[in-house]
């Protein structure tokens, strides 16, 4: 058995805690000190690759489609979006941490197959709230995958994407057809009546870790036009 190796760690601004890469012959960890157990680990992925896969449905025979994914974490959401769109289209990521985008850019990339390298792939260092607040209705999809989910936050920070003005802006960065897709640990009826309030409409999925088996896990889908 190969030991764990480390390969970086970084500080998370506002006191957020410290993130640790580390590797397994070809596995891979994320961890963020004060949480027990793994942030993220390269062997499970179903669920953020299933996040892509719903909230693009449908995309994929638009022209100049626009997709926005919040975090990178290990790239799977990101390679899993750019899967589903055409050529034409522009996945922008947005992540926090610049040493998350250096990790995949370097070593990390592996793992979802580098979609950085994709040339439709743009990356937006810093809080993808900030794309969402500057509006436009600009995008075709946004998937959220951040923190744990609309509850139990590790990132403070992270409760306004989740909130009523968040989501209401959410609604308004969203193009007439637009599709939020939000991972999450577990369910949230009180998240489902912020997203109705805003004037999505809305379905839940549960999708497991792995294929067929693992932890469940929830993806909301909101839509702006009647889900069919
Ligand atoms: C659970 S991971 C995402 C996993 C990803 N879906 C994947 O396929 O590997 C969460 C990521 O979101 C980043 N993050 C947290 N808050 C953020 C924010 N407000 N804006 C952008 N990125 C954020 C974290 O640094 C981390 O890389």
């Amino acid at each position: 058995m190969n030991r764990w190796e480390e390969l970086g760690r970084v500080q998370i601004p506002n006191n957020g805690g410290e993130l640790k890469l580390s590797r397994r012959g070809q596995e891979y960890s994320i961890r963020l000190s004060g949480i027990r157990g793994e942030l993220m680990n390269s062997r499970v992925h179903g669920s953020e690759e299933a996040l892509a896969e719903l909230g693009c449905a449908g995309l994929r025979a638009r022209a100049g489609a626009r997709v926005l994914v919040g975090g990178l974490g290990m790239g799977f959401t990101l390679a899993a979006a750019l899967g589903c769109v055409g050529e034409s289209a522009e996945v922008t990521v947005a992540e926090l941490i610049p040493a998350v985008v250096e990790w995949n850019r370097g070593p990390l990339g592996e793992c979802a197959g580098h979609p950085l390298r994709d040339s439709r792939t743009r990356v937006h260092s810093g809080d993808v709230a900030e794309l969402i607040a500057a509006g436009g209705a600009a995008w075709d999809a946004i998937l959220l995958d951040v923190d744990n989910g609309p509850e139990g936050l590790t990132q403070a920070d992270n409760q306004w994407l989740y909130s009523e003005a968040g989501t209401r802006a959410i609604h308004r960065a969203l193009g007439p057809a637009g599709m939020l897709a939000v991972w999450s640990a577990g369910p949230d009826p009180l998240y489902l009546i912020r997203l109705k309030k805003a004037g999505f409409h809305t379905s839940v999925r549960t999708v497991r870790a792995r294929p067929g088996k693992g932890s469940r896990h929830t993806i909301f889908l909101a839509s702006k036009a009647a889900l069919i």
